[in-house]
């Protein structure tokens, strides 16, 4: 939990012009900047950045809100995160309030894993049945024994409600143990261990912590392992296994090398190579890949040699994006792929070929767009023409979520050499592909959640949104305004909403401090403001005000003279007074030629 205030500190100590500036080429037009939106795909700036209020909006898509909303958005971070990545880029100490109920919560699990963790492991060194023993002969029997189960903590699983037992004594509630998933409510309601029989890999947090495990059977069976369930502490597409052990290696030599197993993880290490990670039982994540851009430049992604092997490197191909680009700047990540011979795995390659053979393989790594432009290619056969004009629009795809950048550059020059072709062709094909793209894209972001009524278009809901957007940046208006809002018959329920909150707020508040106090009242409210169309008030507020005003009765009358009268041509209405209906029109059309009188009369005082 971080405090309203200093939410508004953090908004207040940064510049969302430069913020954007840094990804997006911002220009100056009067108060605003513009540019092309990083939401959606454009050649002409629609892309809104007011640097009074601090929002952002694009009228091509309807995107838009404040600074935490653009890093959620582009960088897809947590609420909570956008505040402490932007508190810590301006230096800004912010106070978190942890719940004692959470936070007493969240470190009794890790207690439940840890202490679980520290009985397994007692259970595979000293156990005396004979699984044990047998768990014992079949890690050394892989090479792992001596000093390795004590380096992991390896365990071993007896099963039998014995760890239940141990962790109850250990004053442990079962809703604990069911929470931190080892252990399962059977059937007659006993609780009773969730892994069995098993030797147990521990899964740790970036601290070093353990949060989870990993079971596998002894010698051979189905399922080969057991991995905790996801829980609040364990998320398997977010989380890495060893990264707490690698991550000194991997700063040191710039290098992340990724692996499937834990048994390939930790026979890499045992090579020497201690930069070494595994996924979870999960392909690598988008979100795997950034959080090892935190210390690693370069991310080897390292297959069996088999078809599965291959298969999964070619969906590795999915991460291919702007993260691997030059343009990415400092968090830019080189990914490479190296495949083992057929039928190995790291495991077995590092038994039977020893480091040295490893180290060669990495060596040979080849960047995975390289390799998953081959494997693309190999489909194909390009000595029939036919298939060559098919191949070259199937694989020049590929290189769109790169396009644009440097490194599109060098593998249009790739492929143009692969198809005999000159570059121009290849350009023009991708230049097509991208277009296609495009159309695909743009009924996507139709159903991205921008509702009718948000967009400026209804004539009455933008003079509104206008109003609400001058009273937030010109504070010479707010006493007058103030007044006008109380009367004024608002139309959607939204800005009747807004209208009603920021009356209340202090009228001597900053526009940022306002719009964080709306934030918190009314989250949906920013979005709407940012779409405000006006800007750069200056000495004419005073007079742009009187318009808005005066325009918004003037639009509600002429939207109730229109809809009386097309009431009146429609003919053969039962029970309609029709005397009655011409009468209140003729009165609403009076009304609006003394606004009108009285409007002019007032610009000439
Ligand atoms: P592997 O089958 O390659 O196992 O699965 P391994 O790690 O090399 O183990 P050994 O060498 O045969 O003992 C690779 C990874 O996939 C997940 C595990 O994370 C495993 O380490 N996996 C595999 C499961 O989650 N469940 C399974 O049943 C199998
Ligand atoms: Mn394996």
């Amino acid at each position: 939990m971080i405090s309203e205030d200093d939410i508004r500190r953090v908004r207040e100590g940064n510049d969302i012009v430069q913020l954007i500036g840094e990804k997006v080429v911002l220009s100056r037009r009067g108060r605003d900047f513009w540019g092309c939106c990083p939401f959606h795909n454009e050649k002409t700036p629609s892309f809104k950045v007011d640097p009074v209020s601090q929002l952002y909006h694009c009228f091509g898509c309807g995107e838009g809100g404040d600074i935490f909303r653009y890093l959620i958005n582009t960088e897809h971070l947590e609420f909570p995160d956008a505040v402490r990545f932007l508190a810590e880029k301006a230096n800004i100490e912010i106070t978190e309030q942890t719940d004692d109920v959470n936070k007493g919560r969240r470190t009794r699990l890790y207690e439940v894993c840890t202490k679980t963790a520290e009985f397994y492991h007692r259970q595979l060194m000293r156990g005396s049945t004979s699984q044990a023993e047998a768990a014992r002969a079949y890690l050394a029997k892989r090479g792992f024994g001596k000093d390795v189960p004590g380096k992991w903590q390896l365990g071993f699983a007896p099963g039998n409600s014995q760890l239940v037992r141990y962790l109850s004594d250990q004053k442990f509630r079962e809703d604990e143990m069911i929470e931190a998933n080892v252990a399962l409510r059977a059937d007659n309601g006993s609780l009773r261990d969730r892994f069995y029989n098993r030797i147990m890999f521990p899964i740790c947090d970036l601290q070093g912590r353990t949060i989870a495990f990993g079971g596998r059977i002894v010698d051979k069976g189905e399922p080969k392992y057991l991995n905790t369930a996801e829980s609040s502490l364990f998320q398997k597409r977010a989380q890495l296994f060893a990264l707490d052990k690698a991550k000194a290696s991997i700063t040191s030599t710039g290098t992340a090398i990724v692996v499937e197993g834990y048994t390939d993880t930790i026979a890499m290490h045992m090579a020497g190579l201690t930069n070494t990670v595994a996924t979870l039982g999960t392909a690598l994540t988008a979100q795997h890949l950034k959080l090892l851009t935190r210390f690693a430049q370069r991310v080897v992604y390292l297959f069996d040699g088999d078809e599965a092997g291959k298969r999964a490197a070619d969906r590795a191909s999915e991460l291919i994006g702007s993260l691997i680009t030059p343009e990415a700047g400092p968090r830019r990540v080189d990914l490479f792929v190296a495949v083992l011979p057929e039928g190995d795995d790291p495991a077995d390659f590092c038994t039977k070929k020893g480091a040295e053979g490893m180290r060669e393989v990495l060596e040979h790594a080849q960047p995975l767009l390289r390799f998953a432009l081959d494997r693309r290619l190999e489909k194909w056969d390009l000595s029939v023409p036919e298939q060559r004009a098919r191949a070259l629009d199937d694989v020049v795809r590929m290189l769109i979520p790169v396009g644009g950048s440097l490194l599109a550059t060098d593998y249009l020059n790739y492929l143009a050499d692969r198809f005999l072709v000159d570059y121009q062709t290849v350009s023009v094909a991708l230049q097509k592909a991208k277009s296609s793209q495009v159309g695909q894209k743009s009924q996507a972001n139709e159903a991205t959640p921008v509702k009718p009524e948000k967009l400026p278009g209804d004539k009455l809901s933008g003079i509104e949104r206008e109003l609400i957007a001058l009273y937030i940046n010109e504070p010479s208006q707010r006493a007058e305004l103030a007044q006008a809002f109380t009367g004024l018959k608002w139309t959607t329920e939204l800005h009747a909403n807004i209208a009603e909150k920021l009356v209340k707020i202090d009228a001597g508040s900053s526009a940022q401090a306002i719009i964080n106090s709306l934030a918190f009242q009314i989250p949906e409210a920013i979005t709407d403001i940012s779409a405000s169309q006006l800007s750069a008030y200056g000495e004419d507020a005073k007079e742009i005000a009187r318009l808005l005003l005066y325009s918004h009765q003037v639009e509600l009358l002429n939207q109730m003279i229109r809809s009386n009268n097309a009431e009146l041509r429609r003919t053969g209405r039962e029970g309609r007074d029709d005397d009655l209906l011409f009468a209140q029109t003729a009165q609403l059309q009076q009304q609006l030629q003394e606004l009108k009188k009285k409007y002019s009369e007032s610009r000439k005082q």
